[in-house]
């Protein structure tokens, strides 16, 4: 059978506790059709602490070798002044998504059968936001003149290329045509009218190419609207990063939380590792008391293993997860009694009682 090399960067937080309960499900998920060879990566605030490092070009290299990487989060404690200004979110997480080319950011919200979902009625709920990965206002482009002073002024540009913004909506097209046909572009194209201009003609100029996807358009403000009021509706999303960034936190809470919710960051021309994480932080706030619900990274690992090729594990983590889930709801009371340890195994023996043999080395 096939082997895969997997990084595991469990991170800060809670990463580590839902990246044991994933590679708990994953051992158990892939039958005879590959063996998986992890190797865990120290890699986060954590280490920077320690050593002064958060990405060294060698552990770029040693992480870009392998065919996949799971990430759990990354962040450490946000009163720690030493880790001011996102400095493990972008020389770590950011750094990864653009060295490797992780244009397409796959989030998928479901609103599974049973889940304590806020809203009263949410309807059947399937959609995926395909976030942009690599450009937007998270490229970096910035700067301040006369900072501290009453007359600072602080820029962020935007960066959207020809290029990148036609990439991701391509993608976001084919995804639209292999699911329902629908697609929503997500902007603010009232106010941002170069960055906005040149997605509206981007999506307008390729669904010519895509006759049988129907295609609309929401402003970002009245998109939060619809998620609430009617998330429904949707099919495909696609949007820039920032936006995408903001929807998703708001698409993981519909769909019962943010420990639910997963992505993928893609490099759909297969020239690098994509990576798969859940869509939430490492939550200093409840890191250490297995607390944290893992369902989001199992469900990132059933991601990672349709993007390797492996659909009946991806299908068999999903199913297990939807069976957990659909236990949950029988509880009398919402809130999930168990520990993060008893829901990752809860889900890992529904896996193995659907598999025969596990082939995973560590
Ligand atoms: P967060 O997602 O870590 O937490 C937001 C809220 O959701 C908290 O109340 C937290 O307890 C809860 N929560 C998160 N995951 C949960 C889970 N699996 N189960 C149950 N509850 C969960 O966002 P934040 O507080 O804004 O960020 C904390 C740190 O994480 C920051 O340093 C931030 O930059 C970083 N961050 C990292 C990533 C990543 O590595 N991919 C993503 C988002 C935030
Ligand atoms: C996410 C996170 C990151 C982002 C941060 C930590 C840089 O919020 O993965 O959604 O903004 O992309
Ligand atoms: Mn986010």
């Amino acid at each position: 059978s096939r082997t895969v090399r997997l990084a595991a960067i469990p991170g800060d937080g809670i990463g580590p506790e839902v990246v044991a309960e994933a590679l708990k499900v994953l051992e158990v998920a892939v039958g005879d059709e590959a063996t998986f060879e992890v190797t865990e990566f120290h890699l986060g605030a954590g280490r920077y602490l320690e050593t002064g490092d958060i990405l060294t070009d060698d552990d770029l290299a040693a992480v870009a070798s392998h065919d996949a990487i799971l990430l759990g989060a990354v962040g450490g404690d946000p009163r720690d002044p030493r880790l001011r200004g996102g400095i493990i979110e972008r020389g770590l997480l950011l750094r990864l998504r653009f060295a490797l080319d992780h244009y397409v950011n796959l989030r998928p919200t479901t609103v599974y059968p049973g889940v304590p979902s806020p809203l009263a009625d949410p309807g059947e709920v399937d959609f995926v936001v395909v976030r942009e990965g690599t450009e937007g206002p998270y490229v970096g482009n910035g700067g301040a003149l006369r900072q501290g002073t009453p007359h600072e002024i602080a820029n962020e540009v935007s960066v959207n290329t020809a290029y990148g913004v036609e990439r991701v909506v391509r993608f976001a097209f084919e995804k639209a045509q292999s699911r329902r046909g629908r697609l929503t572009l997500v902007h603010k194209t009232n106010v941002l009218v170069f960055a906005g201009g040149l997605w509206q003609r981007t999506v307008d100029a390729v669904a010519t190419e895509y006759p049988d996807v129907a295609v609309d358009y929401q402003h970002v403000d009245a998109a939060t609207i619809h998620l609430v009021v009617d998330p429904s509706r949707f099919d495909v999303i696609v949007t820039d990063n920032l936006f995408g960034d903001i929807l998703t936190d708001l698409a993981g809470a519909i769909s019962g939380g943010i420990g639910l919710a997963a992505s993928g960051n893609i490099n759909p021309d297969g020239a690098f590792p994509s990576m798969f994480e859940p869509v939430h932080g490492s939550a200093p706030d409840i890191a250490g008391q297995q607390k944290a619900d893992p369902t989001a990274a199992i469900l990132s690992v059933s991601l990672l293993l349709d993007h390797l090729g492996l659909p009946e594990a991806a299908a068999r983590v999903t199913a297990a997860v939807e069976g957990d889930i659909a236990d949950r709801a029988t509880r009398a009371s919402s809130a999930d009694p168990r520990g993060t340890s008893e829901i990752g195994s809860a889900i890992a023996d529904r896996v193995r009682a659907s598999t025969s043999t596990s082939s995973v080395r560590r």
